[in-house]
């Protein structure tokens, strides 16, 4: 028998707390789940430094593609014998669905901001370099890595298959938002999904909701709304961040200065400071390196590093204001001058974060981050776009919500000397004299 059929003697199954169970009788997937690159991103939290606010959310990014498996997995199966679907596609979009998440690098979103990387990159390395992940896919037909890495990339050319992956109801959010509701302990990002699975239909080019199902779909776009304010954009999430920022800033800083010499020299992180990342060390640098180098980098001899590793480490994180730096530019001119003037380096320890969140949104072709809209089938058999047809999608449709933040140190505040200048620091910061 091909690869590509061969299913195990036995269905294996994987305990899941989101979806009770997820199933597994493809040989090409349980390859695929045991292969290193895949078995690497159980070292990679979900999300990153939610657990300092969520002390819950250590869920890894392994359990969250096995659930994206699943959900596509039980489409799959509803999908079988209706018109419009290609069964042949099975595998591939089983496959694009395991390995959608496979470039997720430790703390991901500090990383990309700070060395200018791309997890969507390393994804597409894996899958199509030298990689056990790559052999196996090859294994299933020549060419087989490439439409993979073209699904994830969203260019393949059969929009169905795409959108079963990434679209604004795609199996990639409806497992998020319901695991990382579970891990942070929440009580939003929860809807009916076992609904919007049965409602759902495969047409040409997307896959569509039956009208009747709308209202479990206005749940779900809530549901996501909410967890993005609630706790994807926790302002206490992003002091973490911040600073773990800063944290990579120092180290690439003090690594390109001749005049100083880390104790623990930062091997692991050599490429990223010189900007020429290869994936061998891409893959070599989990989450439990990264703690290990900022546990010990708090016996450097610079006073910032070892100053802001020791903050993450303890959690002793900035405490934030809102602030627009936009609309409050003297303000923020002269905070970094008086945080200069304290000695305090603005650089690292006065940081504006900006999040923003666009919950949905109806068509707007040729706009920055086109997006699909979600198309509702009518039972006269014609197509109509939520928002048109929902009143509560519709009062969020198009609508961008921005949160900008200041973070600061307000223990140095405190323990300034100079009572000037710290009445005047606290005077702008709102704290007490
Ligand atoms: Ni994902």
């Amino acid at each position: 028998m091909a690869y590509k059929d061969e299913q195990l003697h036995e269905e294996k199954v994987f305990k899941d707390p989101v979806h009770r169970y997820v199933h597994v009788k493809d040989r090409v997937i349980w390859d695929l789940i045991a292969a290193p690159e895949f078995q690497r991103l159980r070292r990679i939290k979900q999300l990153g430094t939610t657990y300092l606010t969520f002390h819950g959310a250590e869920h890894s990014r392994f359990n969250h593609s096995l659930g994206v498996y699943e959900i596509v997995r039980r489409i799959l199966y509803n999908f079988k014998n209706r018109p419009n679907w290609n069964d042949d596609e099975r595998l591939l979009c089983l496959c694009a669905a395991l390995l959608h998440d496979l470039g997720h690098g430790p703390f991901s979103h500090s990383f990309e901001k700070v060395f200018k990387l791309d997890h969507e990159h390393f994804t597409r390395e894996i899958i199509l370099r030298d990689t056990t992940i790559n052999a196996i896919l090859e294994r299933v037909e020549p060419g087989f890595a490439q439409k993979v890495a073209d699904v994830i990339a969203k260019t393949y050319e059969d929009k169905l298959v795409v959108s079963l992956i990434s679209s604004q109801i795609d199996a990639d959010r409806m497992d998020y938002l319901q695991r990382d509701a579970f891990f942070t302990g929440v009580s939003y990002g929860h809807f009916d999904m076992e609904r919007i699975l049965r409602v759902m239909r495969p047409m040409e080019d997307q896959v569509v909701i039956k009208s009747t199902g709308m209202h479990a779909v206005e749940d779900y776009i809530m549901s996501r709304y909410q967890m993005y304010w609630q706790v994807y954009f926790h302002p206490v999430t992003r002091s973490a961040e911040v600073i773990l920022s800063k944290i990579l800033q120092r180290a690439k800083y003090l690594f390109e200065s001749d005049a100083f010499t880390f104790k623990l020299k930062p091997t692991h992180f050599m490429s990223f400071f010189t900007g020429d990342v290869q994936l061998e060390e891409y893959l070599k640098l989990d989450e439990g390196i990264v703690s290990y180098y900022f546990q010990l980098w708090q016996e450097e001899d610079d006073a910032i590093l070892r100053d802001l590793c020791e903050r993450f480490v303890n959690r002793r994180l900035f405490k934030y204001i809102e602030f627009n730096p936009n609309l409050q530019m003297n303000t923020w001119m002269e905070l970094y001058g008086l945080f200069k003037e304290a000695g305090i380096d603005p650089d690292y320890y006065l940081v504006v974060d900006s999040s923003s969140d666009l919950p949905y949104d109806f068509y707007r072709p040729g706009e920055e981050e086109e997006r699909l809209p979600i198309h509702l089938l009518m039972p006269d058999g014609s197509l109509k776009e939520l928002s048109r047809n929902s009143d509560i999608v519709e009062s969020i449709s198009g609508k961008k919500r921005t949160d900008h933040k200041l973070y600061f140190p307000n223990d140095f505040v405190e323990k300034l000397p100079d009572k000037h200048v710290k009445k005047r620091i606290s005077e702008i910061l709102g704290l007490p004299e």
